[in-house]
């Protein structure tokens, strides 16, 4: 039975790797994630044929219902806008999952004193590693949740930020408490039974700097952050894994420890950020005081209509879309499709600029657009884009702010200063269409509403689209 176990391994790593090559391109990006879906279910038949002769199967069948009756409802109900929250939440559970497995190994060894039965050092340094990381990871994802959600007091969020250093000297003392007790457990794992309270202050140590460490980061930092989290799961996973002697757990703890390290880094690219400095700096903390300066440059806000907006892009020869969050609030993609392929059949050229955080996660816009069938040639990159917008006739912003913000090119005191972004501000002729003169994500102003070259559009994104292919048709 042994060697079918490990052929099933394999077929599911190789399915795993296939299918996350798949997510590379946001054509084969849906076969990818079912691929890598459907090795996973083949590794769990592979566990539970390797365990055939447990007395546990009401335990097994029992954990199973409940993932499969907690994790599908969310997993098919949530709206693509709270996605983010979502992964934060299934990535949080990851993370418990392995400190608790690390947790009943030390209980099951009594304090890894009566580790015979496979090489005791990759299990004790093993669990205690998933033990750690697991707990960080948790915790830490379940505030990255409960910010995204907008659960946390602003005030009380403001005032975290604002003591950003307290937190950090917290987390030294954490650190070396937990790492401290990790090390005690090791070099006492030959001797007595240990006591039961040691692994529980790790996981408490581990825990509450999980806590410490995200709390404190600002709200622009949060997709790198949860980005972080993920990575660590999987490390943590794969650590389970070695201490569990479990290949499944190795490959595909590693696959996710690798891929989310990638992710984490180039969104940090894409930020300007480097990775300690969102660990331990408060930037974009949704402080919408951080955007005065800005604010304050004082010019004057222009609305305009449907009509002037269908007038000014039917004599334009390049149009720039620039979709952000609210394109995805109003679900206003097969809108701003019709608008297109109008606009492209009366020989308007339409690109669309993605900034690589528009949204809420990665590759928010891609996803959205590509659900209205608009060309994958069409959507542009933000390293593409940029230099085409000054040779553009008409910008059309559809509920994007942030990454549109000038400030945070030209502003040094802007929390978002250093950020790359789409440089709207450069095109000839600029329309945004959002509701109010309200702030984006990271809760600051943005001096591109009131620029010369600007004019608003207010109102429901899909709505005010919709408005201007009528008018577009009535011409
Ligand atoms: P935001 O800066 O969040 O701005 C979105 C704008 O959409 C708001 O100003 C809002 O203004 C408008 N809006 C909301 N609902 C609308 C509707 N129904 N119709 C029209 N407009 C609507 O979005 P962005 O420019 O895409 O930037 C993304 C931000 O989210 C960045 O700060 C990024 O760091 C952060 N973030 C990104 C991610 C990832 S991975 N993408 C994850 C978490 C956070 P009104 O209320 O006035 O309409």
């Amino acid at each position: 039975m042994g060697y079918i176990v490990s052929i099933l391994y394999i077929v599911a790593f190789a399915m795993f790797i296939y299918g996350l090559s798949g997510l590379t391109g946001p054509r084969t990006a849906v076969r990818g994630n079912y691929i890598a879906s459907v090795g996973m279910l083949i590794a769990v038949v592979a566990v539970l044929i390797d365990v055939r002769d447990t007395d546990n199967w009401i335990l097994i069948v029992a954990g199973l219902a409940v993932g499969v009756v907690l994790g599908v409802p969310p997993a098919l109900c949530t709206k693509m806008t709270s996605m983010p929250q979502l992964v934060a939440l299934f990535n949080g559970v990851g993370g418990g999952t392995v400190a608790l497995i690390a947790w009943a190994e030390f209980l099951n060894s009594d304090g890894f004193t009566a580790v015979q039965t496979v090489p005791s050092a990759p299990f004790i340094v093993g669990s205690l590693f998933a033990a750690i990381i697991g707990s960080v990871s948790f915790w830490g994802s379940l505030v990255a949740f409960a910010k995204l959600q907008e659960l946390l007091n602003k005030n009380l969020e403001k005032k975290v930020v604002a003591s950003a250093k307290a937190f950090q000297l917290a987390n030294i003392i954490l650190a070396m408490v937990s790492i401290g007790l990790a090390v005690y457990i090791g070099v006492n794992a030959d001797g007595d039974p240990q006591s039961p309270w040691l692994i529980v202050g790790l996981l408490v140590a581990a825990g509450v700097m999980g806590l410490f460490v995200v709390l404190p980061i600002g709200g622009a930092d949060m997709p790198v952050v949860i980005s972080l989290l993920n990575a660590l799961t999987g490390l943590s996973a794969a650590a389970a894994g070695l201490a569990l002697n479990n290949q499944a757990m190795i490959v595909a703890g590693m696959i996710v420890g690798a891929s989310g390290s990638i992710l984490t880094n180039l969104m940090a690219k894409a930020m300007n950020r480097s990775i300690p400095a969102i660990i331990f700096g408060s930037f974009g903390g949704g402080d919408a005081d951080g955007g005065t300066a800005a604010a304050s440059s004082g010019g004057t806000v222009k609305a305009t209509s449907a009509s002037d907006a269908a007038i000014q892009m039917a004599y334009a020869n390049q149009i720039i879309v620039v979709p952000g969050y609210g394109l995805a609030v109003a679900q206003a993609q097969h809108a701003v499709k019709e608008m297109a392929a109008l606009l492209e059949d009366n020989g308007v050229e339409v690109k669309y600029a993605i900034h690589p955080v528009a949204g809420r996660m990665p590759g928010h816009m891609n996803v959205l657009l590509a659900e209205a069938d608009v060309e994958y040639d069409a959507m542009k990159e933000m390293d593409d884009i940029n230099g085409e917008f000054s040779r553009t006739d008409v910008t059309v912003v559809i509920g994007a702010n942030d990454v549109t913000n000038p400030a945070a090119r030209e502003d040094s005191a802007s929390p978002i200063y250093g950020m790359p972004i789409l440089n709207v501000d450069q095109s000839k002729s600029v329309i945004v269409l959002k509701r109010s003169m309200s702030s984006g994500y990271a809760g600051i102003e943005n001096p591109l509403f009131t620029a010369d070259q600007t004019s608003m559009l207010f109102g429901d994104a899909k709505k005010m689209v919709s408005e201007i292919t009528e008018e577009l048709k009535a011409l």
